[in-house]
C-alpha cells in the first residue's frame, strides 16, 4: 500500500524473479509504493504488434512503470515489444547511466559517464524497402522535433544533476543533413543553457578515447541519435562489467518507463540465480523520477554496498548466491 501507484511490467525468463527483488527490497525499505502488475503480451491487430488495452491504460494513469526483460514474440507481424513500448508511448529520451561499482573489477575503477540517447526515430524508425532487387534502403529519420526535445532533456538533465556539461555525439562529417540537424539542434538548444558547457565528439573518436581512459567523459551528459546510443551503451557498460549492472529510464512527457537493458537469460530462468541489480538501479532511477530521494539513496547505499562487500552475489559477479539470498542481504543492510 502506499500513495503512490507505478505499474509494474515483471517480463519474460528472469523477469519475474528480478523483478521480486524490487518489491522484496521496496517493502522492507517502506517505500510508498503499490504495483499494479500487468501483462504486455502483445495483440496483433490490423498486422501491427500493439500492447494490450489494460497495460496501455494502466502506464497512461500511473504514468510511471518499472519494466524487466520482455522476448519478443516470434513470427510475422511482431516488431520488438521493447520498442513498441518506446514508440506507444512516445518515450523520446533514453537515460543510461554508467558508472563503475565498486567491488566489480574491470579493467577501469573511473566510468562515470551518462548517456542519453535519442529513443524514437533514427534508423529505428523502421522505414526500410527493396528498391529493386538486390537493392534495398533504410531511412535514417531525423527531426527538429525530436533531436530538440531530446537535446533539451540532456541539458536539463546535466544541470540537475550537477554535471555541468553535455557533449553532442554524431557523425556530422558523413551524414551532413541527419547527423547536422541533430548537432544544430543542440547547438541551438545549448544557448538557452549558459551555466551548462557544451562541446562535441565524432562518434568513432568517442569511443576510442572513452576506451583510452573514462576519465574523458567522466564529468559530462553525452547526448546522440538512437542507434549511435544504443551501441555506445552497451559500450560503456562492458567498461563496468556488463548489462547487469546498469540502469536505464526511458522518459516520456506522459510516462515514463523504468527498465533493465539486459535480456530474459532463459537458460537460468526460474532457477533463482538472477543478478538483479539492473532492474533494482532502474528502480532507483525510477524513485528519483518521482521525487522520493531519500528512499532511493538508502536503497542504493544497501544494494552498493552489498556488492563492495563481495561476500553474497550472484554468480555473474562471481559469488554462489541465489537471486533471493542477494535479496535478503540487501534487505538486511537497510536495517
Ligand atoms: C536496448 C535494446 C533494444 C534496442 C532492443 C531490445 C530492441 O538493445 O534497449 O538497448 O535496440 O534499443
Ligand atoms: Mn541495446
Amino acid at each position: 500500500s502506499g500513495n503512490y501507484t507505478v505499474t509494474l511490467i515483471p517480463g519474460d525468463g528472469i523477469g519475474p524473479e528480478i523483478s521480486e527483488s524490487v518489491k522484496q527490497v521496496f517493502k522492507a525499505a517502506e517505500v510508498p509504493i503499490q504495483w499494479e502488475e500487468v501483462d504486455v503480451t502483445p495483440v496483433l491487430r490490423e498486422g501491427k504488434t500493439v500492447i494490450p488495452d489494460a497495460a496501455l491504460h494502466s502506464v497512461n494513469k500511473n504514468k510511471v512503470a518499472l519494466k524487466g526483460p520482455l522476448a519478443t514474440p516470434i513470427g510475422k507481424g511482431h516488431v520488438s515489444l521493447n520498442l513498441t513500448l518506446r514508440r506507444t508511448f512516445n518515450l523520446f529520451a533514453n537515460v543510461r547511466p554508467c558508472k563503475s561499482v565498486s567491488g566489480y573489477k574491470t579493467a577501469y575503477d573511473n566510468v562515470n559517464t551518462v548517456l542519453i540517447r535519442e529513443n524514437t526515430e533514427g534508423e529505428y524508425s523502421g522505414i526500410e524497402h527493396e528498391v529493386v532487387d538486390g537493392v534495398v534502403q533504410s531511412i535514417k529519420l531525423i527531426t527538429q522535433e525530436a533531436s530538440e526535445r531530446c537535446a533539451r532533456y540532456a541539458f536539463d538533465y546535466a544541470r540537475q544533476s550537477g554535471r555541468g556539461r553535455v557533449t553532442a555525439v554524431h557523425k556530422a562529417n558523413i551524414m551532413k543533413l541527419s547527423d547536422g540537424l541533430f548537432l544544430n539542434a543542440c547547438q541551438e538548444v545549448a544557448k538557452e543553457y549558459p551555466d551548462v558547457k557544451f562541446n562535441d565528439v565524432l562518434l568513432d573518436r568517442a569511443c576510442l578515447r572513452i576506451v583510452q581512459d573514462p576519465a574523458n567523459y567522466a564529468d559530462t551528459v553525452m547526448v546522440m541519435p538512437n542507434l549511435y546510443g544504443d551501441i555506445l551503451s552497451d559500450m560503456c557498460a562492458g567498461l563496468i562489467g556488463g548489462l547487469g549492472l546498469t540502469p536505464s529510464g526511458n522518459i516520456g512527457r506522459g510516462a515514463s518507463i523504468f527498465e533493465s537493458v539486459h535480456g530474459t537469460a532463459p537458460d537460468i530462468a526460474g532457477k533463482d540465480m538472477a543478478n538483479p541489480t539492473a532492474l533494482l538501479l532502474s528502480s532507483i532511477m525510477m524513485l528519483r523520477h518521482m521525487g522520493l530521494e531519500d528512499k532511493a539513496v538508502r536503497i542504493e547505499k544497501a544494494i552498493l554496498g552489498t556488492i563492495a562487500e563481495g561476500k553474497v552475489l550472484t554468480g555473474d559477479l562471481g559469488g554462489r548466491a541465489s537471486c533471493s539470498g542477494f535479496t535478503q542481504e540487501i534487505i538486511r543492510k537497510l536495517q
